[in-house]
C-alpha cells in the first residue's frame, strides 16, 4: 500500500504544508478503539503530537479523551470537543494561571510531579472553592532504550516523583477537602520500538501496588503508563497504522489490575504520525563538490525533528515518476548547518519545482515549527 496524495492539490498550493490523510487517521483512530475495547482501557491523546484542529475534532469525535501539557492545549482541548473530565493535565512546570484554569473548567485530573506542586494545587483549589483530582506521576526508573532527549522514565530525568515520598503525598491527598486522590500515573518515553520496557514497566508497577497495599494504601482507582508507542519512519507504507493489538495485550497480560481499576493510555505520536506529510517544492538543485544538493523550501523551522534528534524521516519525489534514480542531500533554506532532511538520498531525478515529501510528519511536525529567520508558518490541507 502506498499513500494516495492529491499532488494537483499541491502544484496549485502554496508550500512548505501539512498534508492530513483524514481517512488514514480515522482507519488509526477505529483500529485503537476496536483493539481497547476488549480490554475496557482508555485512550487520551496526547496533545502535543498535534493540535492543528481539524485533527482535535476528529480525535475528539472518536470518544477519545485529551492529555495536555498547558492552559494552551486545555483550552484548544476544550474548543475541539473534548470534555472536560476526559482532560488530564501533566507538566513538571504548570503555573499558577494553567492550574486555575484547569479547576474552573474542571478538568479530569491533574498529574502531579511534586510535592510543592500539590501544595499549590491544594491551595488554589480551597481559594476556588474546589476538589482537583489528582494522579501522582510516579518515575519508574525505565531505561526506554529511545534518543536521550525523548527518554522520561530515568531517575536522572527532571520528570515525576521519586517513590519514596510518594505514600506521605497520598496521605495527604487523603487529608484534604480541596484534594481527591485518583491514581498513578507513569510515562517512560516516546517512539519506543520494543515492548520490553512496557513489560517492564508493567512490573514495576505491580510490586509498587503490591508495596502500597502493605502500607494500607487501596484507594488507587486509576493507573495512567502514558504513551511512547513508536512507529515505523524507514516504512510507512508497510505500517501505516502502529501495532496496537500487541501493544495493549502485553499490559492486559502483564499488569495486574485491582478490581474496578480503570487503566488509561497517553499516545500521541502512535496515533497521528503516519497521517502526515510534509510537503515541500523544489528551489534549486546544485552540484557541490563530490556531492548534489536538492534545495527545498521546507526547513528544519517547519520540520525540526532531524536537526533536533538525528530523526529521519522517509523523502520521495512526488513528482519525479519514471526518472532516473540519484543520489542528493535534501537540505532546506535555513542559515544553520543542522538544516538536513537527508543525506545520499536516492531519488528519481529531481528538478527544479518538484514537489517532494516528508512522511510521517504527523507527529511533532507542525505542532513544533517556529518562525525562526522570520519565515511563515507551514500551510496545512486536512482531508
Ligand atoms: N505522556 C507524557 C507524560 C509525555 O511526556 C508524552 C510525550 C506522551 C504521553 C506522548 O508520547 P508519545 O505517545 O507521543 O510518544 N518531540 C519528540 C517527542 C517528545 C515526547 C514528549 N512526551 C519527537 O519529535 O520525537
Amino acid at each position: 500500500m502506498s499513500m494516495k496524495f492529491p499532488i494537483e492539490r499541491f502544484r496549485k498550493a502554496a508550500t512548505p504544508l501539512y498534508y492530513y490523510d483524514m481517512e488514514l487517521l480515522q482507519q488509526t483512530l477505529d483500529k485503537i478503539k476496536g483493539s481497547v475495547s476488549r480490554y475496557g482501557f482508555n485512550v487520551h491523546y496526547a496533545m502535543k503530537a498535534n493540535a492543528n484542529p481539524a485533527i482535535l475534532r476528529r480525535i475528539s469525535k472518536a470518544g477519545f479523551g485529551a492529555d495536555t501539557v498547558s492552559g494552551g492545549e486545555i483550552a484548544a482541548a476544550i474548543n475541539a470537543g473534548f470534555k472536560a473530565e476526559d482532560i488530564v493535565f501533566a507538566g513538571v512546570g504548570k503555573t499558577d494561571g494553567e492550574i486555575l484554569l484547569g479547576l474552573r473548567e474542571g478538568i479530569g485530573c491533574f498529574n502531579v510531579e511534586s510535592a510543592q506542586e500539590l501544595e499549590i494545587i491544594e491551595q488554589l483549589a480551597l481559594e476556588e472553592r474546589k476538589v482537583a483530582r489528582v494522579a501522582l506521576r510516579i518515575n519508574p526508573n525505565i531505561d526506554a532504550h529511545t534518543h536521550h532527549y525523548i527518554t522520561t522514565g530515568l531517575e536522572e530525568n527532571k520528570f515525576g516523583l521519586d517513590i519514596s515520598v510518594v505514600p506521605q503525598m497520598i496521605q495527604k491527598c487523603m487529608q484534604s477537602k480541596a484534594l481527591s486522590f485518583v491514581g498513578l500515573h507513569f510515562h517512560i518515553g516516546s517512539q519506543i520500538t520494543t515492548l520490553e520496557p512496557y513489560r517492564m514497566l508493567c512490573e514495576r508497577i505491580n510490586a509498587i501496588q503490591d508495596d502500597l497495599e502493605r502500607q494500607g494504601i487501596t484507594s488507587i482507582k486509576s493507573i495512567n503508563v502514558g504513551g511512547g508507542l513508536g512507529v515505523d519512519y524507514d516504512d510507512p507504507d508497510k505500517h501505516p497504522i502502529a501495532d496496537f493489538d500487541p501493544y495493549f495485550a502485553l499490559f492486559h497480560n502483564h499488569l495486574k489490575l485491582r478490581d474496578g481499576q480503570q487503566l488509561h493510555f497517553e499516545l500521541g505520536r502512535a496515533v497521528v504520525a503516519q497521517c502526515g506529510s510534509l510537503i515541500t517544492r523544489v528551489i534549486y538543485v546544485k552540484e557541490g563538490i563530490g556531492k548534489r544538493f536538492a534545495i527545498v523550501d521546507a526547513g528544519m523551522t517547519d520540520l525540526i525533528r532531524p536537526a533536533l534528534y538525528q530523526a529521519h524521516h522517509r523523502i520521495e519525489n512526488l513528482t519525479g515518476a519514471g526518472r532516473e534514480l540519484r543520489q542528493y542531500d535534501v537540505v532546506g533554506p535555513i542559515c544553520e548547518s543542522s538544516d538536513v532532511f537527508g543525506h545520499d538520498e536516492m531519488l528519481p531525478e529531481v528538478h527544479r519545482g518538484d514537489l517532494i515529501a516528508l512522511r510521517s510528519a504527523g507527529a511533532y511536525g507542525e505542532v513544533m515549527a517556529s518562525r525562526y529567520n522570520l519565515r511563515s508558518l507551514p500551510g496545512c490541507i486536512a482531508e
